[in-house]
């Protein structure tokens, strides 16, 4: 039998990524780190392991990958953010589909995968480009100074809120909202701004999730032509989402679906500004190479830097032999890693929009969590971006994206532009 290897332990040279400070540093230090974490034979695990306080770091992406395709041993629950949601607000808002397993994700998705399928998708379409037309349009008219509040968050904002039918009104309230909330995961914080933030945000949460139940009792006794409506109207195998699992996935539509397309979007067009031979390159082919370019955004961008998972049963990372993680112990899989991992990827810090294959996993690693939205996602991108390069192709950052520091996502706070 083979012994299993040793899991790497931090030594005085290895960057610590428990550390706040780390993700302040500018990402060329923090894309070293990283290169280096992945020269070594296993991962490394940061933090106290015999207290099981701390994380392997999987930065590799043949890790990532095995991690996420092999849910019977790296579990979701009971949370894949950090620190994870309190058992009280999983019991009062209900949980979140990505913190789930089967069978219960297995059914929750299944009921959910509804609103995603490409002939619904195909029906979305006419409004992400009635959406994306819309913004350029406000862009004309007000000459805003930052891209970030003006288009690349209201884009998928308005996308999902037209898509499960939610009125005009509460929308400016709950984009509030979200923001609030999810600017404080993997963030150190005071102590007393953590205990504030929530409170609001909890308030707030309770608010949105109480608007969109309201709309799914209306669905209920008067379905509509809207992703609520097919929610709430019992399927062939008679499963419906109950009020408050409707609550708990608009939640996580608007964290998984806003934020991330925001980030990307901010990130590609300054990608494209700072690479001028790349943005040339795409506005001589618009419709030839913008597939692939928005692929490349999300890879080299990658929105999300993280998400967790906790090992069911000892297991032996990469086959017999490999580092042995135990059951019980938490797993980092380091998406932004994975996709500069230059074993699959020639030249990894190089943003290169021709780039074949591109097998990147700013969506996931694959399994059963992997991205419900990436063709969305991937729908908004490419309808906004033609939308501005046709109609106003001189478009480009101003200077640098204003950053806020987080392990958990790659998040732009504001990006100045101009047109
Ligand atoms: C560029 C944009 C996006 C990126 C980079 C992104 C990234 C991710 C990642 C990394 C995961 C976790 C995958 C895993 O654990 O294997 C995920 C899950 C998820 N995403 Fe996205 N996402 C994006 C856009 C969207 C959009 C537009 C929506 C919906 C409107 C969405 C909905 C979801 C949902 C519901 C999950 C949880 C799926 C599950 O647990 O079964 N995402 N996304």
């Amino acid at each position: 039998m083979d012994t299993p290897t040793e899991v790497s332990v931090p030594t005085a040279d290895t960057p610590d990524l428990t550390d706040p400070r780390f993700w302040q540093l500018p990402a060329p230090a923090r894309a070293a780190a990283f290169a280096e974490l992945r020269r070594r034979p296993a991962p490394v695990y940061f933090g106290d392991r015999a207290t099981g306080r701390g994380f392997h770091a999987l930065v590799r992406h043949a890790d990532v990958v095995e991690a996420s395709r092999t849910p019977a041993v790296f579990r979701s629950g009971p949370g894949v953010t950090t620190p994870e949601p309190a058992r009280w607000v999983r019991l009062l808002f209900g949980d979140s589909m990505v913190n789930l397993d089967d069978p219960r994700h297995a059914q929750l998705r299944r009921i959910v995968s509804r609103a995603f399928t490409p002939r619904l998708l195909g029906r979305v379409e006419e409004d992400v480009r009635r959406i994306s037309a819309a913004l350029v349009d406000a862009v004309e008219r007000d000459r805003p100074e930052d891209f970030v509040g003006t288009v690349a968050a209201q884009l998928p904002f308005q996308v999902i809120c037209t898509m499960m039918g939610i009125p005009e009104q509460p929308r400016r309230a709950i984009l509030d909202l979200v923001d609030r909330n999810s600017e404080n995961v993997g963030v150190a914080r005071p102590l007393r701004r953590r205990l504030r933030v929530p409170g609001r945000g909890l308030a707030a949460l309770a608010r949105m999730q109480g608007i969109v139940a309201g709309i799914g009792r209306e669905r209920r006794r008067r379905p509509a032509e809207d992703l609520i409506s097919a929610l709430v109207t019992a399927d062939v195998e008679g499963r419906r989402l109950t009020g408050r699992e409707l609550g708990a996935f608009f939640s996580l539509l608007l964290v998984a679906g806003v934020e991330t397309t925001r980030n990307a979007l901010a990130h590609g067009l300054h990608l494209l500004t700072v690479h001028p031979e790349q943005r040339a390159l795409l506005l001589a082919d618009l419709d030839g190479r913008l597939d692939g370019a928005v692929d490349e955004m999300v890879r080299h961008a990658t929105p999300i830097v993280q998400f967790r998972r906790t090992v069911a049963v000892d297991h032996e990372l990469g086959g017999p032999g490999g580092p042995l993680l135990r059951a019980g112990e938490k797993v980092a899989l380091y998406y932004g890693s994975a996709n500069r991992d230059e074993t699959v990827f020639p030249d990894p810090e190089a943003f290169d929009i021709t780039r074949t294959p591109n097998p990147h996993l700013g969506y996931g690693g694959g399994g059963p969590h992997y991205c419900l939205g990436a063709h969305l996602a991937r729908q908004e991108m490419t309808a906004l971006f033609r939308e501005l390069f046709t109609r106003l192709p001189e478009t480009r950052s101003v200077g640098e994206p204003v950053l806020v520091p987080s392990s958990f996502d790659h998040r732009v706070r504001s990006l100045r532009f101009t047109f």
